[in-house]
């Protein structure tokens, strides 16, 4: 039974993999969570032996964390070149396709990751399922006007349970001031479709699904780090 502490463990295990990807002078997209926690703390301590990197951070928190690891940030309204994006998932399926958005940063990792030359994902092994969905739900950042009527849709397409993420009791606001959705899915056997299906509908900013965008899939696991490459399709 592996605890919190090994899942750790494995997550800056691959972490640790990923940042040899990093070269001098590139712009990094740094992602957001546990695992990409790991991968900026790294980062910095590259930075600190001399390496020149600019970072593209994903979220307010991995913003805070890259400013106190020493990593130059690219402010975010200009045009970025960047080289690399690396981040973590919520689940990914043998075809490299992942669900992402657990942490609600959905938006700005898609982005960047579709900005990024490479986009480098970071998982322990147990994020690693045979079809995405199931104990996972897929999370879908929506704008608030009408939210309930683009839920309803969302539920009509899917036929699966929608839930309103909550914080303490409150709507869960993303950074860009829309909501969340986690859409309770037994089984996406056909990621890219639902993709498409789902963005027709009018309300909906980005899903979590993250489909034939992975270049290199880097896995923690108890027997060491296992790295795998895709063909982005
Ligand atoms: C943030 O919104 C997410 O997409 C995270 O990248 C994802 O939830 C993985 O997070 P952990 O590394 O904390 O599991």
């Amino acid at each position: 039974m592996m605890t919190p502490h090994d899942l750790d463990s494995l997550k800056k295990a691959a972490a640790l993999k990923a940042v040899e990807y990093v070269r001098d002078g590139m712009v990094v997209g740094l992602g957001t969570g546990s695992t990409a926690k790991h991968m900026v703390i790294a980062l910095g301590e590259k930075v600190r032996a001399g390496m020149k990197l600019r970072g593209v951070p994903t979220s307010h928190e991995t913003a805070v964390l890259a400013r106190q690891s020493g990593l130059a940030l690219i402010d975010a309204e200009n045009r970025w070149e960047i080289d690399v994006a690396i981040d973590g998932a919520d689940q990914v399926d043998p075809g490299f396709n992942l669900i992402k958005g657990g942490g609600g940063a959905l938006l700005k990792e898609k982005i960047v990751a579709a900005s990024s030359k490479q986009f480098i994902v970071l998982v322990d092994h147990t994020k690693q399922v045979a079809v995405l969905g199931g104990s996972f739900p897929l999370p879908i950042e929506i704008i608030p006007f009408g939210w309930g009527n683009t839920a309803r849709e969302i539920e009509g397409l899917t036929k699966s349970l929608v839930r309103l993420r909550e914080r303490n009791g409150a709507p869960f606001k993303t950074e860009a001031g829309n909501l969340i959705v986690d859409v309770h899915l037994k089984e996406i056997d056909q990621p890219r479709d639902l993709e498409i299906a789902l963005n027709q509908i009018p309300g909906i900013v980005e899903t979590g699904l993250f489909v034939g965008r992975t270049d290199i899939l880097i896995i923690g696991t108890p027997q060491g780090v296992h790295v795998q490459h895709a063909t982005r399709t």
